[in-house]
């Protein structure tokens, strides 16, 4: 029986970082080192004060400070981390390809055969190569192929073990998880081996009958599926926040009422400005691609209209803040709360905040921002990234401050884009107060209550009702 001794893992972001430190945390004997190119990322994982880690999640910086410099390391040594490994972990991002075929649809790989070239110029001895990047289906087809026809003669058996961690909620999500799903070349008896090798890893601390073992493919694909659903019922129940809006039925009640069924169940079903992150979008995406490329144009359809919806439902969102203002913002000052995707992370890939931002930038209104995690650097970035305007023209109109109040004061409105908890508890009279008056307050979350707010003097806007 193959034992593992010592894992390589190649990326250090939000999937490898939490997902490694917890199993060197639960694993003692066995020595994890997470390698990324970044120098920089790397730095900040060995940074000596342990708050300073470059992802945060709640509780992640106690188990690395647990595990750091006892059986865990980072380092950006790749090749050594490679060559000690018995199994590497490939944890490196697969974003939506920006140029040729598939663009703007399939997933890139060219930092995942970076990776299998490297893994096969590098290895000395056997490896167990994990996919833990979401990936295409058939993609450990690819890397196969690589491995065995650029390596040194060495075996290889590929894995898929995808992650389903939420980012805010990782370390309970690991800690926790629903299930594991572990896919490998069960037909062959080396294959076998390789899974159960994954399989007592995570049987330190995870029930057996929550590791699931099934085919390679399987576990490739049920990973896109269980992200398309997910992302299928925020979109539904957006779809319906709109409708709820011109009929006088209240979106929470609907969704209260709805979830209560038990066959559909209460979570995902609550209506926001629209979901961001780094998987849905870009999985579903890529279930599109790939039904295209299948001919299974129905299917692909069918898919896409979940991110139609979600990109309605920002659109919708802003231009209802528009519309509202007497229709313009132009000049007008607009405080945006909350620029990450969802709260409990400073992770903004894909946040609703940055389409909302551009729409009323194009409006010439001039936006403030204030986020507790999010750096200004980074929103700057994201809205760099959309190219709609000059960066010095983003730097100009868009003001980033570190309190909520230094945002609200003397603006025409408000609007909130993540669910943080400590927007509940500000003092929302001092904020009306120093609003310009009539002071409009969005809730993109359903986060605050209308009647409250609506005592105090706001002119409120919720999604949904
Ligand atoms: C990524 C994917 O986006 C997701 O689909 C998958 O499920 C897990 O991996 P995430 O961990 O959130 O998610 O990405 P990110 O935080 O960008 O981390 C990836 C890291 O890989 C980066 O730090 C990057 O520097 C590193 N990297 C990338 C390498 O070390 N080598 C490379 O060749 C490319
Ligand atoms: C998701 C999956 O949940 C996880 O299993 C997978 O591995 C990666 O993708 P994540 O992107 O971290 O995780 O966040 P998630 O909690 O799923 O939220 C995604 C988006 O949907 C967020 O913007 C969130 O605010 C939004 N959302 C979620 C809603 O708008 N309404 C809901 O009811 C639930």
């Amino acid at each position: 029986m193959t034992r593992i001794k010592n894992i390589c893992c190649i990326g250090a972001g939000y999937v490898g970082g939490p997902t490694m430190a917890v199993i060197a945390q639960k694993c003692p004997e066995i020595n994890v080192t997470v390698v990324d190119i970044n120098e920089q990322r790397i730095a900040a994982w060995n940074d000596e004060n342990v708050e300073n880690i470059p992802i945060y999640e709640p509780g992640l910086s106690e188990v690395v400070k647990e595990a750091r410099d006892r059986n865990l390391f980072f380092s950006t040594d790749v090749d050594s981390a490679i060559d000690k490994a018995d199994m590497i972990f490939i944890s490196v991002n697969t974003p939506t390809k920006t140029y040729g075929i598939g663009k703007g649809m399939a997933a890139d790989l060219k930092y995942i055969e970076l990776c299998a070239r490297q893994i096969a110029r590098v290895s000395k001895t056997d490896k167990i190569v994990v996919e833990k990047s979401t990936l295409p289906v058939r993609t450990a087809e690819a890397l196969k192929n690589i491995l065995d026809n650029t390596g040194n003669g060495v075996n290889y058996q590929i894995l898929s073990n995808p992650e389903f961690l939420a980012e805010g909620t990782a370390v309970d999500d690991l800690m926790v998880p629903d299930r594991v799903l572990i896919g490998g070349d069960l037909d062959t008896k080396e294959g076998k081996e390789a899974v159960n090798a994954l399989v007592d890893i995570y049987a330190h601390w995870i029930p057996r009958e929550r590791l699931l073992t099934t085919n390679v493919w399987s576990s490739e694909l049920s990973k896109l599926t269980a992200n398309a659903f997910l992302a299928q019922r925020v979109s539904s129940i957006n779809a319906m926040s709109e409708l709820c809006e011109k009929t006088g039925a209240d979106v929470n009640e609907v969704s209260k009422a709805v979830g209560m069924d038990s066959r559909i169940g209460p979570k995902f079903l609550k209506s926001s400005v629209g979901f961001g992150g780094s998987c849905f979008q870009k999985d579903i995406l890529n279930l599109v691609y790939i039904s295209k490329s299948f001919g299974l144009n129905e299917v692909a359809d069918y898919w896409e209209q979940v991110i139609l919806m979600n990109d309605h439902q920002k659109r919708r969102f802003a231009a209802k803040i528009v519309q509202t203002l007497f229709n313009t913002v132009s000049g007008k000052k607009i405080a945006l709360l909350g620029w990450a995707f969802k709260k409990d992370t400073n992770d903004t890939r894909e946040s609703a905040a940055i389409y909302v931002a551009d729409y009323l930038l194009n409006e010439q209104a001039e936006i403030v921002i204030y986020d507790p995690k999010v750096k200004t650097e980074q929103i700057y970035a994201d809205l760099d990234y959309l190219n709609s305007r000059s960066s010095e023209e983003n730097r100009s109109r868009v003001k980033v401050v570190n309190t909520p109040y230094e945002a609200t004061k003397d603006s025409h409105a408000v609007a909130v884009l993540t669910e943080w908890d400590e927007f509940k508890d500000l003092d929302w009279q001092k904020i009306y107060d120093e609003m310009l008056k009539p002071a409009f307050l969005f809730d993109g979350r359903r986060l605050l209550e209308r009647e409250t707010k609506e005592a105090i003097g706001f002119e409120f806007y919720a999604i949904g009702s």
